[in-house]
């Protein structure tokens, strides 16, 4: 079994990441700005990356299929193997969730996301105040939820570098073979 992620999985883990954290911040900014035509701008902006981390989702879950990731450590006890698979799940059907909650919201409160000003994205559901709000609400606590994963999966890859000194961060670097001796 390889002891590494293929090229393809680190580009993908690290440009969604990009994408998230870009996500994540702009979210929780454009929502407290006051209306103009500004925020109607970035509220695309954050719409179109949104779907485009949808988008990367679904290859990179076809790609790790195909690719499945190199297995953890030996050293590491089975019940806190389970813990990073668990996370690791959850981190994936946030992938999914927010941007499905972020689409949906959109439909119900009236405003259908044309992806790149160009192609529209069917509404799945009629306009309905109130869902939307509902949705709005659903979109911004599974966001919170994201930040929380995404804190304790970044400590977790840190403690794995400095305290365990084991490879795990290392194998998701771009040059992973230069650190490791491999050829
Ligand atoms: C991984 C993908 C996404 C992340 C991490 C994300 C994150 C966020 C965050 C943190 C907020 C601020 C929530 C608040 O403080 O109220 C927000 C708001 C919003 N998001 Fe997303 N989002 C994503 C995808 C999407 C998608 C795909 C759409 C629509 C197609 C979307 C539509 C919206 C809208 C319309 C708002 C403003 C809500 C309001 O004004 O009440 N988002 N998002």
């Amino acid at each position: 079994m390889s002891t590494h992620y293929t090229a393809t999985a680190k580009l993908l883990h690290w440009l969604m990441a990009a994408l998230i954290f870009g996500l994540l911040a702009l979210g929780f900014y454009m929502t407290d700005l006051p209306f103009s035509p500004q925020k109607l701008q970035l509220y695309s902006w954050h719409k179109w990356a949104g779907v485009t981390v949808f988008l990367l989702l679904i290859f990179r879950l076809l790609w790790r299929l195909k690719n499945p990731p190199p297995p953890l450590p030996e050293s590491m006890p089975k019940a806190t193997q389970w813990v990073a698979h668990a996370w690791h799940f959850a981190l994936y059907a946030l992938m999914a969730a927010i941007p499905l909650s972020g689409w949906l919201m959109s439909s119900a409160k009236g405003f259908q996301t044309v992806y790149f000003g160009v192609l529209p994205i069917p509404d799945l559901i009629e306009k309905n105040k109130e869902l939307g709000q509902l949705l709005g609400e659903v979109h911004e606590t599974l966001a919170w939820l994201f930040v929380l994963l995404i804190l304790g999966h970044t400590a977790a890859a840190l403690k794995h570098h400095f305290i365990d000194k084991d490879d795990i961060l290392i194998r998701m670097s771009p040059d992973h073979r230069k650190h490791s001796g491999e050829q």
